[in-house]
């Protein structure tokens, strides 16, 4: 099997990226969005966050798209400017062989050297295993649970929140300017 690389996301990557996404909405709980969305509205999410300056990721191997990731606003208010949410998708023949380990500890790498310090997983549903063992594995802990926060595919589903810190965390001030 050829290397597995991890590059910045072009517009180019949207309709792998928006299958991929798509086979998700529609079979699994994992996105809370039930309804897949449109090439152009994916190209749009891509805009707001790498305008914004957020790493925004594809992994592939033999120049095959096999997966996604990014680390966009963990909340909008600017408090919260030095702490970030990841998302990681893979198509479903490129889960179980490690692939995803490697593109979250890529974004992990990416988003510590933009400076952000906390990272958070917002994971539906508490029975989601191969993503809950994904970020243990990548250093993150179970900081909260959500119980039956959504209801998708005649279920309601928890939502597990993880986080894990990134750099040095809250040892020492935000490289971002003080904002009063
Ligand atoms: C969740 C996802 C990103 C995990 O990536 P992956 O490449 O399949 O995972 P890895 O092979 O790197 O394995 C990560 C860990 O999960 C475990 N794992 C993988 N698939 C699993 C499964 N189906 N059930 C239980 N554990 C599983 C692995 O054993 C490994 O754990 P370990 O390090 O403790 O041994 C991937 O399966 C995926 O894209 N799923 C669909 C989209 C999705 O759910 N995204 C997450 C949104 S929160």
């Amino acid at each position: 099997m050829g290397e597995l690389t991890v590059r910045p996301a072009t517009p180019a990557d949207v309709p792998a990226i928006a299958a991929i996404y798509g086979h998700s909405v529609i079979n699994a709980t994992a996105s809370f969005e039930v309804v897949p969305p449109e090439e152009s509205e994916m190209a749009r999410r891509m805009k707001i966050l790498t305008d914004g300056g957020f790493p925004y990721l594809v992994v592939e191997r033999e120049g095959e798209v096999l997966g996604y990731g990014y680390a966009g606003p963990y909340h909008a208010r600017a408090g919260y400017r030095n702490t970030v949410e990841d998302t990681i998708y893979l198509a479903e023949k490129a889960r179980g062989q490690g692939v995803g380990g490697f593109l979250l500890r890529s974004l992990i790498d990416a988003a510590t050297q933009l400076g952000f310090r906390q990272m958070i997983a917002v994971i539906g549903d508490s029975n989601h295993h191969a993503s809950i063992r994904l970020h243990r594995a990548a250093g993150f802990e179970q900081v909260g649970l959500l119980k039956d926060a959504g209801y998708k595919h005649g279920q309601w589903l928890d939502v597990v929140l993880m986080q894990r810190v990134l750099g040095p965390g809250a040892s020492v001030p935000p490289d971002s300017p003080p904002l009063r």
